[in-house]
């Protein structure tokens, strides 16, 4: 990412600039925070047409564990996840808006943010995902405990509270639940992959969900650590 995007660039209305602040904000002071209509409301449109559209096939039933025991385990998660690579264009400005973000926290937060890596996630109604981290802390990092930032957004128009499925954020010990979040529509959360404890409640409806994670470089002598 060069120099030349490293400035947010929205519609001129200061809405990305005041969405990264409150996430640089809510990481500083609590390690997590929520936003709730923060992704640009056409990029959220063209996201969900996106992922309306494609077809179950190109869903695979999501694994648990780190990269060396990946396994599906059904008690787990029940998800089934389509990775982003950037071949739409909504995929493409995705990826640009998250690149923004990347370089405005390295500056505000010294996080050193390398890559980043997403997908869609397709809950079904009665799917779950039990309580987990998304990155263990570990001496030796592997792919998995290069995940820093965990970041997430909804895809669901006209959530109701009693379509479930909420977000359940937990204390860094996993005992007590400290916010609720509903999918709804454009509420970005972010939060360290390695101190947040999170748990995806089972929904009445289909659950429409990106997870993505910044990781730091994993690089060995000079070859380069690239995105998966
Ligand atoms: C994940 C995850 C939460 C969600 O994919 O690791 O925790 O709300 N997803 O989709
Ligand atoms: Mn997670």
């Amino acid at each position: 990412m060069g120099a030349l995007n490293a400035q947010p660039t929205d519609d001129g209305s200061g809405h990305e600039h005041c969405v990264f602040q409150q996430i640089a904000a809510g990481l500083r002071t609590q390690g997590w925070c929520v936003v709730p209509d923060a992704l640009p409301p056409l990029l959220a449109a063209e996201l969900f047409e996106q992922v309306r559209t494609a077809s179950s096939g190109e869903f695979l039933l999501a694994g648990v564990g780190r990269s060396r025991d990946h396994v599906h385990n059904r008690f787990v998660r029940r998800d089934r996840i389509r990775w982003i690579d950037g071949r739409a264009e909504a995929e493409q400005q995705w990826l640009a808006w998250c690149g923004r973000l990347q370089v405005y926290l390295n500056r505000q937060l010294f996080l050193g943010l390398f890559s980043f890596e997403s997908h869609f996630a397709h809950y079904r109604p009665g799917d779950f995902y039990k309580k987990h981290v998304d990155a263990f802390r570990s001496v030796e990092p592997d792919r998995d405990s290069r995940r820093v930032l965990s970041l997430l957004t909804y895809l669901n128009p006209g959530w109701q509270l009693s379509d479930g499925g909420e977000l359940v954020i937990y204390d860094v010990e996993g005992t007590a639940s400290l916010q609720k979040v509903m999918p709804a529509y454009g509420t970005v959360v972010v939060f360290l992959s390695t101190e947040v404890p999170h748990e995806v409640l089972p929904a009445a409806r289909d659950r429409y969900s990106i997870a993505g994670w910044f990781r730091v470089n994993g690089s060995v002598a000079d070859r380069p650590d690239p995105p998966r």
